[in-house]
């Protein structure tokens, strides 16, 4: 599903998240560079070295985390296997921002310890590693940030909408085209807006096995397929037309009437 932070649908995350990394891997370098010298003058330029690096790395860290986070709120499936991952991913790279900052004011302490700062920024690059692989799995497989396009069906399409109405506006009639989805956000609770051959529809945004968005995924013929392990589901009635999903999904009466499409909650 397409990322909320982004610049023409590239997410800002993983644009910001090289920086961290780079400056983070740098300072330790340095840092064990330093350790390692015995020559006072290569010792003071490598320690300044990973001492500028950590504050860059900080940076980078708080900017890459910003983007992050409203990823997490608005795009993340929530109760998902996905938003669990992105979970631990965002409390592990605050952690490791964390070290590298305790690291840091220790270096600016008059008796700094050099086994002490380097073991601490050791250990936030391996739980940084770690951390980085979650963010993988929340890309290459979870599909956080991927926009779509299949069967010629158009753009990403979402819409936040904030009603105390029973019945909502939440399309004009000539706004999808066939097989197009449109992710709603009512009130907080995800529904698809799709068109199918003969009518729109509406469906929970969540698949019933893990989660994972159904806006995210493919629709044809009346049937949608979640993108994370590929259940189907047929769109009008919401059951289940292949596993491994074994529940259904919920759906809502959808009305069309002067030129607009309305959803029944
Ligand atoms: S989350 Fe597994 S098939 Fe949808």
């Amino acid at each position: 599903m397409r990322s909320t932070a982004q610049i023409k649908s590239h997410p800002i995350h993983p644009i910001l998240v090289a920086f961290p990394i780079a400056f983070f891997t740098g300072t330790l370098l340095f840092d064990v560079l330093a350790m390692l010298s015995d020559k006072p003058n290569f010792r003071d330029g490598f320690s300044v070295t990973a001492y500028y690096m950590s504050i860059a790395g900080m940076i980078g860290a708080v900017l890459a985390a910003i983007a992050g986070f409203i990823d997490y709120l608005y795009t993340v499936p929530p109760e998902s296997s996905a938003k669990t991952r992105a979970t631990k991913h965002g409390l592990l790279n605050t952690t490791t921002l964390i070290l590298f900052f305790i690291a840091w004011l220790l270096k600016r302490g008059e008796h700094n310890s050099y086994y002490l700062i380097t073991g601490l920024e050791l250990v936030g690059f391996v739980i940084m590693l770690f951390a980085g692989w979650l963010g993988g799995t929340l890309v290459y497989r979870n599909q956080i940030g991927v926009d779509p396009r299949y069967a010629n069906a158009g753009k990403w399409k979402e819409e936040r909408i904030h009603t105390s109405d029973k019945e909502i506006e939440v399309a004009n009639t000539d706004e999808l085209k066939l097989n197009q989805m449109k992710l709603l956000h009512i009130n907080g609770k995800r529904i698809v807006l799709a068109k199918t051959e003969n009518n729109y529809v509406a469906f929970d945004d969540r698949c019933t096995h893990r989660g994972g968005s159904l806006a995210g995924g493919a629709m044809i013929c009346g049937t949608v397929q979640c993108p994370w392990h590929g259940s189907h589901f047929d769109v009008t009635t919401g059951a289940v037309k292949a596993g491994p999903a074994k529940e259904n999904i919920a759906t809502y009466p959808v009305n069309e009437r002067g030129g607009k499409v309305y959803i029944v909650l």
